[in-house]
C-alpha cells in the first residue's frame, strides 16, 4: 500500500460502499439499512479505513455504558495483512475508552484464527463459547473480551 491509510468516523456516502464489502466477505452480512441505522445512533463507533479515496476497511462498536461489543470488523480482500484491522481495531477501542467503555465483547467462528490472533494482538483473552451461533455454515462462536488496563 503506497498511498496513505486514513482511519476516520464513517458518514452516510461511505455506507454502500461498506455494504457492498459485507456482501463480498460475509455469509450473513449487514445491510445498508442495518449500517444506516448505526451511524444515527451517536453511542455507536463506526470507523472506516481508506486510502486512494477507497475503503479498505471499516469497523463498528456499540457502546452500552460502560461496556462494548464489535458486530463486525473487515478488511477490504485485496489489503489483507498491512496493518488495516489492526490500526482500525486499536482506534475503536480508544475511541471506546474516550467514551468510558471498560470492557468490550465480540463472537468470532471458532475456524476464524486470523481475526482471533488479531483480537489477541489488541488484548483480548477468550471468556467463552456460544454453540451453533453462526449459521452458513453452523459453527459455534468463541467469546472474546478486552479489558481497559487501568
Ligand atoms: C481479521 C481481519 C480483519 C484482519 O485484517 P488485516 O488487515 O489483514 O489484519 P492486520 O494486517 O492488521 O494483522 C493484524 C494481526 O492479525 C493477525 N492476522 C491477520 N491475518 C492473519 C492470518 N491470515 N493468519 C494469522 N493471523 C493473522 C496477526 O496476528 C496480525 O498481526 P501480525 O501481522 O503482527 O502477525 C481480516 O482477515 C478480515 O477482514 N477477515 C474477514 C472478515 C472477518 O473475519 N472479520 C472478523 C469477524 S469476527
Amino acid at each position: 500500500m503506497n498511498e496513505q491509510l486514513l482511519i476516520r468516523f464513517a458518514t452516510g456516502a461511505d455506507v454502500p460502499q461498506v455494504a457492498a464489502l459485507e456482501q463480498q466477505i460475509f455469509s450473513e452480512p449487514w445491510t445498508q439499512t442495518g449500517l444506516e441505522e448505526t451511524l444515527s445512533c451517536d453511542r455507536h463507533i463506526f470507523l472506516v479505513a481508506q486510502t486512494a479515496g477507497q475503503i479498505v476497511g471499516y469497523g463498528l462498536l456499540y457502546c452500552n455504558g460502560d461496556e462494548g461489543e464489535i458486530p463486525t470488523i473487515a478488511t477490504h480482500p485485496a489489503y489483507l495483512h498491512q496493518g488495516i484491522g489492526y490500526t482500525l481495531l486499536e482506534q475503536m477501542l480508544a475511541e471506546a475508552r474516550r467514551r468510558g467503555v471498560v470492557a468490550v465483547y465480540l463472537e468470532v467462528r471458532r475456524s476464524n484464527l486470523a481475526a482471533q490472533r488479531l483480537y489477541a494482538k489488541c488484548g483480548f483473552l477468550i471468556v467463552g463459547e456460544r454453540r451453533h451461533f453462526y449459521r452458513f455454515p453452523d459453527e459455534d462462536a468463541l467469546v472474546m473480551m478486552y479489558e481497559k488496563k487501568e
